[in-house]
């Protein structure tokens, strides 16, 4: 089956952007993600645009709330159609459990994946908020509590992506950002990893955006980062 590794994220201000990037790429090349900017802005009717034009679609929400919040808001978007949604692993295990409840609602339910520590934050930021574990530490920490409380996977920098293949096991999904190809520019990523090396880490999805979407030609882009994975 054809699985493409490559989740571009839609980081645009309107759906205009957004569906002339669909419009040259197609579902057998990417995935698209969906985050809280274009959403904000065109909601779920946009979504459901994408999903009917056959693309499968990360829903990149972060939710974070009570359970019974989290659950219906995780329905709503398994209704959508979506392929892949996520939570924070910070919201708790009755919230991940909710979530994971939520998304049975349909027939075939999306995939279900963790936010652990988001990686704007340092040390320093946890022990502000009271958290006397270094960022490491709790990464793994709330990514074995995701995967025991029924999540496929998480988000995580490649640079994790070992140790975390290690610890939660080859079945749970690492979905990473902060790829750049090496004719990319950086951008405002710190701790940047090519394709290549992001999926020799285990990584299962690479999400990509500014490479591919601000490039001149994005459909070349994106050719020419797929011909590199292989
Ligand atoms: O343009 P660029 O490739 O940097 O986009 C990366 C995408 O991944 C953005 O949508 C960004 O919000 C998201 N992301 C990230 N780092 C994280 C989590 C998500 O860059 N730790």
């Amino acid at each position: 089956m054809n699985d493409p590794k490559i989740i571009v994220a839609l980081d645009f201000a309107d759906s205009k952007q957004a569906l002339e990037f669909a419009r040259k790429t197609s579902p057998s090349q990417c995935r698209l993600k969906v985050g809280k900017e274009l959403f904000t802005s065109c909601g779920p009717a946009l979504v459901e645009q994408l999903v009917d034009s056959g693309y499968d679609v990360f829903l990149d929400l972060k939710f974070h709330d009570i359970p019974n919040t989290v659950q219906k808001a995780a329905s709503v978007a398994a209704k959508l159609g979506v392929w892949m949604l996520n939570v924070h692993a910070l919201g708790g295990s009755a919230m991940m459990q909710a979530a994971r409840e939520g998304i049975e609602i349909v027939a075939q339910r999306p995939f279900l994946i963790a936010v652990t520590v988001l990686t704007s934050l340092s040390s320093q930021d946890l022990k502000d908020c009271g958290i006397d574990r270094s960022v490491p530490q709790l990464v793994d920490k709330l990514a074995r509590n995701a995967i025991a409380n029924g999540l496929d996977g998480v988000v995580c920098s490649a640079q994790e992506a070992t140790a975390l293949r290690r610890s939660i096991g080859s079945g749970a999904l690492l979905v990473t950002p902060g790829i750049r190809p090496e004719w990319a520019s950086r951008d405002d990523q710190q701790r940047i990893v090519t394709p290549q090396q992001a999926l020799a880490a285990g990584a299962s999805y690479l999400v990509i955006g500014r490479p591919i979407t601000r490039h001149d030609d994005p459909a070349a882009a994106l050719e020419s980062i797929i011909a590199s994975i292989g």
